[in-house]
Formats: structure tokens, C-alpha cells, sequence
């Protein structure tokens, strides 16, 4: 029988993924207000205004040089990590660090909780247990301006970080639950297409024409709180995961019950022949602690495969797009870098829609090694652009087209890939702890790249992207060596062809007879 996409199945989805819009939209919202908010934070903190101008108009009329830009191009302009500090006097460059960064904190330690509490109160309580933390960032933020802004700011940021954090875990955990096996991969990458449109929603948004003003930002900030409320409402709507109340809970009946109004009624026999074989192996196999799967030598393997996955998309560089296009877009000398940002917000939402319908047809691996291959390409043109800049003006375009080709090969692969491909390496036994750990490891190299990128730039130059391209190179070699297909597979042929990769022996029968979700081979 084929598999069907029922109106249940499309609302609960869409529910779930609202959590993964908020995600997206509180890593966007920070970026277009960002001049208008540390204005504000100069008046509460009584900073006087703008030094950076005065520097600014110091240094060009010594040079004669552009000195906004983060990439010197004379022997003698300020650089990025310079002028930053001296404009905003020390104290407002650290608290503006600090209101970005704290989100990914938040989001570090989080991650960590997200399988536990789903586990502990089931995946729909947990989702709603979480949008506290949600409307409680937003709230903190949205109010800023009637307390210490700087300090409120940085705590809703954070607050809100902690409920990304949990989502990150606990959405892909549930839509993959829920998934007929036929649209696993598809249903998987909702997950980043959400993320994405929160990112393109909150950069338009952000225009100060609409909210990124001084009258408004606090609304842009808070607006999150819209998603989450959304998402309460409806979570009273979904079913709760069958894969938790039958092989959690032992509640056949209600997991019967959950999968014929995801299913529409239809026969749901194959389901639960599946997932009583996920119970059996789930009851045979121990749980798995996070030390556990980098000792046990079944489990190594994959997980440092899931760990680099998470990396690869990290330190690919993405997200020194996604934070600091607009700068990059001014070095590149491109006149309306505002308008070019949001061309990259959309663009890479066009190629995550793609990518839905790619990644059931053409396969995780394929298409992850496609996207960092055509990176690396882009990398290099985007420096190859920079570098030649002030040679040949028309290189702004070489370097501009690289960019929006870099954020569309990131979403045909790297970008949703891990985020699904992970639960596919591991059973039950283990799939929690490696959710928890690829989850972390995910948000700390994001915070890595956040805070470190300027830094980076500011050292290599326009040179800048061939570093990301070395990083990015490597990664795509690690991938064709190391990971393997899971399309269409059963845990079993996945644990197989790690077994391949690694150049050992045959599984025994145990091991052998295990399936991932109950998959049919
Ligand atoms: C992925 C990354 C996230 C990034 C986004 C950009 O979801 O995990 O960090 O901002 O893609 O599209």
C-alpha cells in the first residue's frame, strides 16, 4: 500500500514546524536592526553618539580608502575588528556581542534537553512545555524599552536561544516519528524550510520602513511571540508521536488511534508490525549514554560521521553569510546591500523548497556532496571577486553571483541534510543521545563562527573565503570516503554500510536483524 499525505498529517507538520520558523526568525531578526539598537543602547548606557564617524571621516581623508569595510585594501585603513571597538566605545560592541551571541548559548546548552523532554512528557506537551520559554523571550524583549534594554535584551535572546535549542531536538525527532517512510526525507527537510522562511521573513520585516526602526524595533524583536502562540493553539490539534505512546508508553491502542488520523483511516497494520519490530530491538538494545557512543566501537563510527556532518554545515562558513551579509555585500561594492541580503534570504529559501523534492530522488549523500562540491567552486569565485576588486570593478557582480550560488548549493544539501540524517544512522537505543550530541555540536559551531568570523576576515583579508573553501574541500573528501547512503534504507543496511566503510567484519545475526523505524527493506 503507498503512503499517503492526509490533512492531519500536512496541520500537524505545519505545527511542529513553526517551532523551526521561530528558530530561523530569531537567528535573522538581529541583523537589520542592528545600527538602530545600539543607538539605543548609547542612550540607556549614555555612550555618546557616534565616534564611529568621526573615525570613519579621520581615516578617509588620510587614505583616501573606503573604511567601512571589514577588508583592507591600503596599507594603512582601520580593520573590521578595529573600528568596531573603537566606534562603539568598548562597552556597546560587548554588549552588542552579547545580544547576539546569547541566543546561541542559550541554544548550546538547550540542545542538550530536547530528546530528554520530549521522552519525559511526550513530544506534543513537551513542544508546548517549550513555547514558554518562547513567549517569555519574547516578552523580555519586547519590553526592553521600559527597562535596561542592554541587559533585557540579551536575556530574552538568550531565554528564546534556550527554546531554539529544545526545538532543534525535539521538531526533526517528532515530523521524522510521524512520517509515512515514503516521505521521510521530504517531511525531514520542512524542518530548514521553516527555518529559512523565518530568516527571510524576519530580514523583510527588519527593513526600517516596516519595523527596523527606532520607533519599532522592540515589536520586531517580540513578534515571535505570534508563531508561539500559534503553534500552542494548534499542538491541541495534533496526535501525539505513535512511535512514542507504543514503544514509550506501551499504549498500543492510542498509538493505533494517533496513526489512523495521521494515516486517514487508512489500514495501519504495516505501521505497527514496524514499530513492534523497532520495540523488540528498542527493548534488546540498552539505552545509550553520550560517553557510550564514542566507546562502544558499533556506535563510534557513526557518530563521528554525524559530528562532522554538523560541522561540515557550520564551518562551511553559512552563517558569516547569514550574519554579516550586508558588510560583505558593501566590500563587494554592491550598492544596495540591504536589498542583497534579502535576495539571499529568498534565494535560499527557493533552493530549500527544491531540495524537498531532491532529497527523495536523488539521496542524502549525492546531494550533500553536490552542495559542498558546487561550495567549494563558489568559495573560491567569492574570493577571486574580492580579491580583484579594486582592479576590475565589474568583479562586485563575480563576487555577488557567488554568494547567492553559494547559499543555493548550501540548501540543496548541507543545509537540511543533517538535520534528518542523523536519526537515520541510529536505532532507538541510541538515537537520543546522538540526537542530543550532533544538536550541540551543531549550535557551538555556530557560535564559533559568530563570534570568530569578523576576526577571521579581518586577518585573512578578501582572502577570507579561500579559507572557507579549504574547510568546505575537506569536508566534501570526508564525505565521499565516509558517509554512506541512507535513502530508502533499513537501519540495518545503514549500519551495514558503515560496517563497509569502516573495513571490518560482517554484524552478527543480532545486529543484523535490527531496522531502523520499522522500515521495509
Ligand atoms: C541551517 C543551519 C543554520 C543556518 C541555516 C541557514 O539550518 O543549522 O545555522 O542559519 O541553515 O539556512
Amino acid at each position: 500500500m503507498t503512503d499517503q499525505v492526509t490533512g492531519t498529517l500536512v496541520l500537524t507538520v505545519f505545527t511542529a514546524v513553526l517551532g523551526s520558523f521561530q528558530f530561523g526568525y530569531d537567528i535573522g531578526v538581529i541583523n537589520a536592526p542592528q545600527q538602530v539598537i545600539i543607538s539605543h543602547y548609547r542612550q540607556v548606557l549614555g555612550v555618546p553618539l557616534d565616534d564611529r564617524k568621526a573615525i570613519n571621516s579621520y581615516v578617509s581623508e588620510s587614505t583616501q580608502e573606503l573604511p567601512t569595510t571589514p577588508y583592507p585594501r591600503s596599507p594603512t585603513p582601520i580593520t573590521w575588528a578595529e573600528e568596531e571597538s573603537m566606534a562603539s566605545s568598548g562597552i556597546i560592541t560587548m554588549f552588542w556581542s552579547l545580544s547576539v551571541s546569547s541566543f546561541a548559548v542559550g541554544g548550546m546548552i538547550a540542545s542538550f534537553f530536547g530528546g530528554w523532554l520530549g521522552d519525559k512528557l511526550g513530544r506534543i506537551k513537551a513542544m508546548l512545555v517549550a513555547n514558554i520559554l518562547s513567549l517569555a523571550g519574547a516578552l523580555l524583549m519586547g519590553f526592553s524599552k521600559l527597562g535596561p534594554s542592554h541587559i533585557l535584551i540579551i536575556s530574552g535572546r538568550g531565554v528564546s536561544g534556550l527554546y531554539c535549542g529544545l526545538i532543534s531536538g525535539l521538531v526533526p525527532m517528532y515530523i521524522g516519528e510521524i512520517a509515512p517512510t515514503t516521505f521521510r526525507g521530504a517531511i525531514g527537510a520542512l524542518h530548514q524550510l521553516a527555518i529559512v522562511t523565518g530568516i527571510l521573513v524576519s530580514q523583510i520585516i527588519g527593513l526600517d520602513f516596516i519595523l527596523g526602526n527606532h520607533e519599532l524595533w522592540h515589536i520586531l524583536l517580540a513578534l515571535s511571540a505570534v508563531p508561539a502562540v500559534l503553534q500552542s493553539l494548534l499542538l491541541f490539534f495534533c496526535p501525539e508521536s505513535p512511535r512514542y505512546l507504543y514503544i514509550k508508553l506501551d499504549e498500543e491502542d492510542k498509538a493505533k488511534k494517533s496513526l489512523k488520523r495521521l494515516r486517514g483511516g487508512a489500514d495501519v497494520t504495516k505501521d505497527i508490525a514496524e514499530m513492534r519490530k523497532e520495540r523488540e530491538e528498542a527493548s534488546m538494545e540498552q539505552k545509550i549514554s553520550i560517553i557510550q557512543l564514542f566507546t562502544n566501537s558499533s556506535y563510534r563510527q557513526p557518530i563521528l560521521v554525524a559530528l562532522m556532518l554538523h560541522m561540515a554545515q557550520q564551518f562551511s562558513g553559512i552563517n558569516g553569510i547569514f550574519y554579516y551579509s550586508t558588510s560583505i555585500f558593501e566590500t563587494a561594492g554592491v550598492s544596495q546591500p540591504v536589498y542583497a541580503t534579502i535576495g539571499v534570504g529568498a534565494i535560499n529559501t527557493i533552493f530549500t523548497a527544491l531540495s524537498v523534492f531532491l532529497v527523495e530522488k536523488a539521496g542524502r549523500r549525492s546531494l550533500f556532496l553536490i552542495g559542498m562540491s558546487g561550495m567549494f567552486i563558489c568559495a573560491i569565485f567569492m574570493s577571486v571577486g574580492l580579491v580583484l576588486l579594486n582592479k576590475l570593478t565589474w568583479m562586485s557582480y563575480v563576487s555577488m553571483t557567488a554568494i547567492f550560488l553559494f547559499v543555493s548549493f548550501f540548501e540543496i544539501g548541507p543545509g537540511p541534510i543533517p538535520w534528518f540524517m542523523v536519526a537515520e544512522f541510529f536505532s532507538q537505543g541510541p538515537r537520543p543521545a546522538a540526537l542530543a550530541i550532533a544538536a550541540f555540536s551543531n549550535w557551538t559551531c555556530n557560535f564559533i563562527v559568530a563570534l570568530c568570523f569578523p576576526y577571521i576576515a579581518d586577518f585573512c583579508g578578501p582572502y577570507v573565503f579561500f579559507l572557507f573553501a579549504g574547510v568546505v574541500f575537506a569536508f566534501t573528501l570526508f564525505t565521499f570516503f565516509k558517509v554512506p547512503e541512507t535513502k530508502g534504507k533499513s537501519f540495518e543496511e545503514i549500519a551495514a554500510e558503515f560496517r563497509k566503510k569502516r573495513g571490518s567484519a560482517p554484524a552478527p545475526k543480532a545486529a543484523i536483524e535490527m531496522k531502523f523505524l520499522g522500515e521495509n527493506a
